[in-house]
C-alpha cells in the first residue's frame, strides 16, 4: 500500500504540474483552458485525496526496519520527507483558497464544481494563487532532490533503501532477503 500511494502520487504531482494552468486570472478561467484547468484541478485534488489516506494509511501501517544509514543522512531524508508531505497538503489548500476568495469554485473533469464556500476577498485569493504556483515549483525541485538521492543509494551505496520502494516483482534482489 505504502509504494502504491508513493508511485501514484508522485504520478499524478508530475501529470498536474505539466498541466499547470498559467498565465493571467483572465486566461487561467477562461473556456479556451477549461480543459486543461480542471484537468489540473482533478489531479490536484485526487492527490489531496491521496494523501489524507496515505497519513491515516501511515497511522495503522507496520514498516518493515528502515536500511541502516548514517544519522545525518536519516536526518536530512527525514526533512526532505516532511518538506513533501507539507507541500503535498499546501499546494490544494492554497489553490482552493486561492480561487474561492478570487470567486472561482472548483471545478472537476466530470463537471462537478465545489462553489466557493469562503466569501469574496479577490487580492487575498490572487496571493495564494501565486503562493501555490511557488509551492508547485518547489515541490517539482524537492521531488527531484528526493528522487536523485534514492539513485545516489542505489548507484553508489548499493544499499536497499530504493529497492524497498519497488514492488517485490519487479524489485532486484534485496540483500538482506527483506
Ligand atoms: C497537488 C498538486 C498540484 C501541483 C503540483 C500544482 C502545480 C501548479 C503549478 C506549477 C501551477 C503554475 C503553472 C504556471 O504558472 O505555468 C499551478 C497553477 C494553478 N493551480 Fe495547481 N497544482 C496542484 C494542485 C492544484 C489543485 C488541487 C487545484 C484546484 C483546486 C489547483 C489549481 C490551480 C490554479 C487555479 C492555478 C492557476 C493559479 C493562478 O495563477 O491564478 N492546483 N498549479
Amino acid at each position: 500500500m505504502a509504494q502504491i500511494f508513493h508511485w501514484i502520487t508522485a504520478l499524478l504531482v508530475l501529470i498536474a504540474f505539466i498541466y499547470g494552468p498559467g498565465g493571467s486570472e483572465q486566461r487561467i478561467y477562461s473556456p479556451a483552458t477549461d480543459f486543461d484547468r480542471q484537468l489540473h484541478e482533478t489531479l490536484g485534488m485526487s492527490v489531496f485525496v491521496l494523501v489524507v489516506l496515505r497519513v491515516l494509511w501511515r497511522m495503522v501501517d507496520t514498516r518493515p526496519e528502515p536500511t541502516p544509514v548514517p544519522r545525518w543522512m536519516e536526518l536530512s531524508a527525514k526533512a526532505v520527507q516532511g518538506a513533501l508531505y507539507l507541500l503535498l497538503f499546501a499546494l490544494p489548500i492554497t489553490a482552493i483558497a486561492g480561487a474561492w476568495l478570487e470567486g472561482h469554485p472548483v471545478t472537476l473533469l466530470a463537471g462537478i464544481q465545489i462553489p466557493p464556500l469562503l466569501g469574496l476577498s479577490h487580492a487575498a485569493g490572487a496571493q495564494l494563487a501565486n503562493l501555490h504556483t511557488w509551492l508547485g515549483d518547489a515541490i517539482l525541485w524537492l521531488a527531484g532532490l528526493h528522487a536523485v538521492a534514492a539513485i545516489y543509494h542505489h548507484i553508489v551505496l548499493k544499499d536497499d533503501v530504493f529497492v524497498s520502494m519497488l514492488p517485490a516483482r519487479i524489485a532486484p534482489r534485496r540483500a538482506n532477503g527483506r
